[in-house]
């Protein structure tokens, strides 16, 4: 039995197709690994979504190179978003690499991997599909307290900056039956939070059934504590959804509402298709159907043509808005979008790297001051996992989304309980234990 090591680089559904592709290899007799000392193939499930990422995995293969030409390691394979960006280029520049393969070529793995094996030919595979969504393979899942379901592939927005429509392809949505199916599985194993995935979950269609109807579904199984999603795309927001989320307990007060750039000029550049005004009537909107609301954001600063004056715009929305915390990236030209061939990257690096440093310093102040007013809140928490600071406390989760470090050790992860807000810092809530009361059974006496 050959034996396989994969690592995972990327987003949750790179985390998600990882375990798409340990079920496939499993199921053709290989045996999956936890380190690259005892395997013969090393997979790299790759990122492209800035130059970083690609950068990463060309050090991982200069860390690899000298096990390869020993042969202890019989098969590199590069997949994911970065093995369809570069294709062959990836295998030239890197000598070492035998396989390079796209996000919607894993059923075609273990006849590349024996491929190599056999012939020693090396395999690609780039070909997008309409279709496939893998909705026949249940992923390897390692048990644990949070599950995970792409429940659409591809992207058809085409945002200037972003690389995904070239990688994953053309949208196209799982059927709902599969993955209500999948859900009820998911909880039967143990399993207490969901989170929903794709490039954006409000374009999702199914046979007439539109990405509120899947929330309502997913709200209606039984002990299934909390449903998450990402991302939605503030263009068509589903009302709907939101008026769902307030009803329903188990649909969690957490959305991921990605900005990118708060002045009009930019975001008509970027693709946006929607003003700041919308923007920010939809936060409005949001924080008016449910009170209790966490809103948090991606934003890109230094794009093509992004000016002070333009800057200044982003900068005052995320003043407006007071996101509970935002992800804050420099543009990073991807060859083949639209903004790589209608744009030059005009904004020097310095700029970038200053605009980003300011973006995080207002929106570290912002962050620890809609932390600070959790304190004294009871709030219930579900554990993840021990906290990584300190092993002896739990790290668990809000229901929109905050990390709580607090000690419980009569608890376990996958538990809920009740915590108090005692203290908060940028990013981490700090919480006591509140002790339900015991219920002691109800006796009632009998006359006999
Ligand atoms: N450069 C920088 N950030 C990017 N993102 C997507 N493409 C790029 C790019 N070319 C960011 C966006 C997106 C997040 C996942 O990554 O903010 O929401
Ligand atoms: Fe995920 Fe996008 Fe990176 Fe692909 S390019 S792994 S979809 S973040």
């Amino acid at each position: 039995m050959k034996k396989v090591y994969l690592e995972t680089y990327g987003c949750q559904m790179n985390e998600y197709d990882s375990e798409l592709i340990k079920a496939i290899l499993e199921k053709n007799n290989y045996t999956m690994v936890g380190g690259q000392d005892d395997a013969d193939v090393v997979l790299l499930n790759t990122c492209a979504i800035r130059e970083n990422a690609h950068q990463k995995i060309f050090h991982r293969l200069d860390q690899l190179k000298a096990r390869k030409k020993r042969g202890q390691i019989k098969v590199v394979g590069i997949l994911g978003c970065m093995a369809q960006n570069l294709r062959q280029e990836l295998a030239e520049r890197s000598p070492i690499v035998d396989i390079v393969a796209g996000p919607d070529s894993y059923k075609r793995l273990p006849y590349l991997i024996r491929s190599v094996m056999e012939k020693g030919e090396k395999g690609f595979d780039f070909s997008l599909s309409e279709y496939e969504t893998y909705s026949d393979i249940a992923p390897r899942r390692l048990p644990g307290v949070n599950a995970w379901i792409a429940i659409m592939r591809g992207c058809d927005n085409f945002c200037t900056f972003c690389v995904v429509p070239y990688t994953r392809g053309r949208e196209r949505s799982r059927p709902v039956d599969s993955i209500i199916a999948e859900a009820h599985q998911i909880v039967a194993e143990g399993f207490k939070q969901i989170t929903l995935l794709g490039q954006n979950v409000n374009s999702y269609r199914y046979e007439g059934q539109d990405f509120a109807d899947l929330m309502e579904k997913m709200a209606k199984i039984p002990g299934l504590r909390r449903v998450r999603f990402t991302s939605p795309h503030p263009k068509d927001f589903p009302v709907r959804l939101l008026h769902l989320i307030a009803e329903h307990d188990n649909l969690c007060n957490h959305i991921h509402l990605p900005l990118q750039a708060g002045s009009d000029r930019v975001l008509e550049r970027m693709n946006r298709t929607y003003t700041q005004k919308e923007f920010l009537d939809l936060v409005e909107t949001i924080r008016t159907i449910i009170p209790d609301v966490s809103i948090t954001t991606d934003i890109i600063a230094g794009f093509c043509g992004e000016t002070e004056a333009d800057f200044q715009e982003t900068m005052a929305v995320m003043r407006e808005v007071e996101f509970d915390s935002a992800f804050i990236f420099k543009y990073s030209e991807r060859k083949n979008t639209i903004a790589w061939r209608k744009f030059e990257d005009d904004v020097p690096d310095e700029v970038k790297t200053e605009r980003v440093m300011r973006l995080n310093e207002l929106q570290r102040e912002i962050s620890k001051k809609r932390n600070r007013a959790e304190i004294g809140r009871i709030r219930e928490v579900l554990i993840e996992a021990p906290s990584k600071k300190n092993p002896q406390e739990w790290l668990a989760r809000t229901d929109q989304n905050k990390g709580v470090v607090f000690s419980a050790p009569q608890h376990r992860p996958g538990d809920f309980v009740k915590v108090k807000i005692v203290d908060a810092g940028t990013h981490t809530l700090f919480g006591e234990l509140i002790e339900e009361p015991r219920r002691l059974p109800i006796v009632t006496e009998v006359n006999v």
